[in-house]
């Protein structure tokens, strides 16, 4: 569905990080973990394409005035990288965005009997917060955050309150333990012996890393990706990844809107 949303809040939440929460109708209530929208981050024609980010969180927003009406909302998690997101930066409560979504597929939630492990970093944790809310119903939950510095490692203490185990490392060592975050993924795979599934959002090098110790150990593993997109509905083929069996001679490609952006680790072509 496409929409004129409000900002109510646009904070810093860490260095280049920022945490915007908008009005929603009420249908988007049912968006899914993992599904994204596509923002209009300018009335102009510059940026001319529409944004995508994952969903943060959902829920109702209920204003301090008495008698004011409770509002459903949704939230994005985005990092300033370019022209897009600093416009983004500047924007403040009741300005007003267009949006498209919930658009894609999310993450499928598996069955109760096996731990959960959240694997993410940076935005990469945007649309697993959501997921985590979801999982923590059903399963023992623990999410493994890395990044560069603690800059990277955002909203933790909002995973803590759901009641999911925090595992943090960066290569700095500014937070947590100092090195890849995958180390401490492995460990934890170790002790559970295989009864376990791995969802994971986050740079193209940490997905890579994290499938193929998914698929030495037999682990199911979903990966959200996060490439470019031009239109976010299946019209352009500019967000087009690899699947498992693509070569030169047999092309085989998924279209990350429509297909996902949530996939099987397996189903995609990943570097040796
Ligand atoms: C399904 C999906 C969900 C996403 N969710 C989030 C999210 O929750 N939070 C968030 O901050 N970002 C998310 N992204 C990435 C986000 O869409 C881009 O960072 C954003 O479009 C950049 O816009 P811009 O105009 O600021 O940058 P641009 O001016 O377009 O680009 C600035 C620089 O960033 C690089 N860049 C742009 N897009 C990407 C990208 N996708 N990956 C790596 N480098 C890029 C460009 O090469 C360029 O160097 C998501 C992307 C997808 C496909
Ligand atoms: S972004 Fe246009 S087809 Fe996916």
């Amino acid at each position: 569905m496409q929409f004129t949303a409000m900002i109510l809040s646009n904070a810093e939440v860490s260095p280049g990080y920022w945490r915007m929460r908008l009005t929603a109708p009420q249908e988007f209530a049912s968006a899914r973990p993992g599904q994204f929208v596509m923002v209009r981050v300018a009335g102009a024609i510059d940026p001319l394409l529409r944004r995508p980010f994952g969903i943060f969180d959902v829920g109702i927003h209920t204003p301090a005035q008495s008698g004011a009406v409770a509002q459903p909302y949704f939230e994005m998690l985005y990092r300033v990288v370019g022209k897009g997101t600093a416009l983004l930066a500047t924007l403040h409560e009741t300005d007003l965005l267009d949006i498209l979504g919930p658009l894609g597929k999310g993450f499928n939630l598996g069955t109760a009997d096996e731990e959960k492990l959240i694997v993410g970093g940076g935005v990469g944790l945007a649309p697993l917060y959501l997921l985590a809310r979801e999982l923590v119903q059903q399963s023992t939950v623990r999410l493994f955050a890395g990044g560069r510095t603690r800059d990277d490692i955002l909203c933790i203490t909002e995973f803590e309150r759901l009641g999911v185990e925090c595992y943090t490392a960066t290569e700095d060592g500014s937070l947590g333990e100092q090195g890849l975050v995958t180390e401490a993924l492995i460990r934890r795979l170790d002790a559970l012996k295989g009864r376990a599934t791995i969802y994971a959002c986050g740079p193209h090098g940490m997905l890579n890393a994290v499938a193929t110790i998914a698929a030495d150990r037999s682990i199911p593993c979903q990966v959200s990706l996060e490439g470019y997109m031009a239109c976010g509905v299946g019209a352009c083929l500019g967000c087009v990844a690899p699947g498992q069996g693509h070569s030169t001679e047999t092309p085989d490609f998924r279209c990350v809107c429509t297909d996902g952006p949530v996939f099987e680790s397996g189903e995609l072509k990943w570097r040796d």
